[in-house]
């Protein structure tokens, strides 16, 4: 098979940038947690390298678990949600940071902040790495953000498209013919 930084039409956001804005999350989050009881809880699939990345950078004591919440068919349209992995830490009083890749419409946000909240922690804060204004359906805080893009589909940097393309180190827009 060819190599699929060959199927990126445009480079939107370069490994670098990635480096740079996440290392300015990670010191945010090191700030306002320092001495709280923290458990990063990541959604699956897309976060891998963001969180990987991310996690590394936070210089405090912190747990680290994963919600797996997929939505049915592999489009770029998020119709129904199904969780495919729950919470194994407790969180109970604990500060709870939810990472994920990117947050959209908000619905797949408000179905994991609405399952957090009800296990009781003493917060929940949630932090993507993209965000698409413009496509919101739900008024989801996002406590931290890393870029906000316009309303167009990326791949890229753990985001897929059909399960395709994670690995790629940066973010980008697949040639429009992929697109089936
Ligand atoms: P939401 O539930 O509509 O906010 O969608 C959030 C989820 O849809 C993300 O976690 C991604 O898995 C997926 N998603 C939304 N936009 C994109 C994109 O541009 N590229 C890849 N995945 C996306
Ligand atoms: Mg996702």
């Amino acid at each position: 098979m060819s190599d699929p930084s060959a199927d990126i039409d445009k480079v939107l956001i370069s490994e670098e940038e990635i480096r740079r804005r996440v290392g300015e999350l990670a010191s945010q989050v090191e700030s306002d947690f320092a001495g709280r009881d923290l458990v990063v809880v990541g959604l699956l699939t897309g976060t891998l390298m963001f969180l990987a990345d991310l996690v590394r950078e936070i210089d405090l004591p912190l747990r680290l678990d994963f919600i797996g919440v997929s939505s049915y068919g592999d489009g770029t349209e998020s119709c129904k949600l199904m969780f495919t992995k729950e919470l194994k830490l407790d969180v109970v009083n604990r500060d709870v940071l939810l990472v994920d890749d990117i947050l959209d419409t908000g619905k797949t946000l408000r179905a994991v902040i609405n399952k957090l909240e009800g296990m009781t922690p003493r917060q929940v804060r949630t932090c993507v790495l993209l965000s698409k204004k413009a496509r919101r359906e739900y008024d989801i805080p996002a406590d931290y953000i890393g870029f906000e893009i316009s309303d167009e589909f990326v791949v890229g940097y753990g985001l897929d498209y059909a399960e395709k393309y994670r690995n790629l180190r940066h973010i980008g827009i697949l040639k429009p013919e992929l697109y089936s």
